[in-house]
């Protein structure tokens, strides 16, 4: 009768362990079993990046890498993608299910009615310099609302917690299009209750501008972006989410960090880079010598908007954003760059070093073109991954204090420094 148990055999001593398994998991603190010696420590396991170490049990987003797959609470992104809002998307990735329309309405306009900021932050934010980066000038704003709102430290009250939730919600596009109008140095805008979430921000943003195309399709296609982007599991900033709430920081704080972990060009930060390398490779003629530098790099320069740690497939979130690209061009008119960009693809998909690496398209690589398209500077795009990131952060904290099991994080280390040594006085160092 087979059993759901590991058994190890410590060749050090001969000893034998069973170990028990769940979900095609062992727990790694039943390897701290495993001792030469009484004293002991215990076996420990190495897992540089989390490679292979899940963090916590989650009902909120699942993700088969393989297949190409990602769903949130079970409905899968393209249907969510089709018939949803992003606050639909939003109430469902922190309630567990998709609104009721009394409770949509109630949820929209708790939401609308929070999207105001205290007017001190606006001084706060003069006084970033006029080209700080929009993504510094949000993680440090959003950081300051804890100074704003003391009763975010009371992360056990649940009416507290749900306050905080819509305000970050409600207050993340007004805070990034401040940034923005900061850095062109124009006027603020405030937020219009009688417009939806993405034409408000929108407003906010190109209001009174060349730029601001007041088109439904965009504000749609924003809308369906920033649903893309809501939520991917255990990401580095949401790991960094997780991390930093897991020390009962309050929410603001927490999402601060987590919006700096999105700011590498590694996570969130890649969509504007991929921009800057169709950029760079400026027409279709140089795209073969590109991808032969790419692959002649090793490692060293890279495709940026192509790999994913967990996608080992085409990203759906990018396939969906591929075809989304032609509707807003058709409103704003084709970005030259789409034609590198498909040419890129095209070669990557049929070159063994891709193939043989799986890697494919991910959500960054054809973003930035709808973004640029829709008047967006490459330094805003990762501030647009982050307002659509944000009630995943915040579902993803929700669960963690939920979570009986969950502690302050705190990873071991293996020590590989000097060993104990005597104390040596400046007269002596050489
Ligand atoms: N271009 C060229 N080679 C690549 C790329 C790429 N974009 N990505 C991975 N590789 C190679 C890498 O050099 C390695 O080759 P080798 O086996 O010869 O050493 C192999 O593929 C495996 O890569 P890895 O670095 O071990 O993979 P990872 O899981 O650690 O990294 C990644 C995942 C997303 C950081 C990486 O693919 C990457 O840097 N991509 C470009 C940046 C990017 O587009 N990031 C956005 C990710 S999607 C948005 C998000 O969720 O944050």
């Amino acid at each position: 009768m087979p059993k759901n148990t590991l058994t190890i055999t410590d060749n050090r001593t001969g000893k034998l362990y069973e170990i028990p398994i769940e979900n095609e998991t062992i727990r790694a603190t039943d390897l701290r079993q495993v001792k030469v010696k009484e004293s002991d420590f215990g076996m420990m396991s190495y897992d540089p990046a989390f490679l292979n170490t899940a963090s916590c049990k989650s009902s909120i987003t699942y993700i088969d890498g393989d297949k190409g797959i990602l769903e949130y609470r079970g409905y899968p992104i393209e249907q969510l993608a089709e018939n949803c809002t992003f606050l639909e998307v939003a109430y469902l990735l922190l309630n567990g299910e998709l609104p009721t329309k009394n409770e949509y309405e109630d949820w929209v306009q708790s939401v609308t009615q929070h999207t105001m900021i205290h007017e001190n932050i606006k001084k706060f934010m003069d006084g970033y310099h006029h080209d700080a980066h929009p993504m510094g000038m949000l993680l440090g704003t959003v950081g300051a609302l804890s100074t704003f709102y003391s009763d975010a430290r009371n992360i056990q009250d649940t009416n507290s917690r749900k306050l905080q939730i819509i305000r970050l919600i409600a207050k993340m596009p007004t805070l990034a299009a401040f940034a923005y109008r900061h850095s062109v140095g124009f006027p603020y805008i405030y937020p219009n209750n009688d417009l939806n979430y993405s034409e408000n921000f929108l407003n906010m943003l190109f209001g009174n501008t060349v730029k601001h195309i007041k088109h439904p399709t965009l504000a749609k296609a924003l809308d369906v972006l920033f649903i893309l982007h809501a939520d991917h599991e255990q990401n580095c900033s949401t790991s960094a989410m997780r991390s930093i709430g897991s020390s009962q920081t309050d929410p603001f704080s927490s999402t601060s960090g987590a919006i700096a972990a999105l700011y590498g060009p590694l996570h969130g930060g890649a969509n504007e880079s991929v921009l800057k390398m169709l950029e760079e490779i400026g027409t279709i003629n140089n795209v073969p010598s590109f991808v032969k530098q790419v692959k002649e790099g090793k490692g060293e320069k890279k495709l940026m908007g192509f790999g994913h740690r967990v996608y080992k497939n085409y990203d759906p979130r990018a396939k969906i954003i591929k075809r989304l690209a032609e509707h807003v061009f058709d409103i704003t008119g084709r970005n030259p760059l789409l034609d590198i960009a498909l040419e890129l693809e095209r070669i990557a998909l049929e070159d063994e070093y891709f193939i043989k690496r799986k890697l494919y398209p991910n959500v960054d690589f054809y973003s930035g073109l709808i973004y640029q398209a829709m008047g967006f500077p490459t330094s805003m795009f990762t501030v647009l991954f982050a307002i659509g990131r944000t009630p995943g952060w915040l579902s993803q904290w929700q669960e963690l204090l939920s979570d009986s099991e969950q502690k302050i994080a705190r990873p071991r280390q293996i020590y590989v420094g000097k060993t104990t040594r005597e104390f040596v006085p400046f007269t002596k160092r050489n």
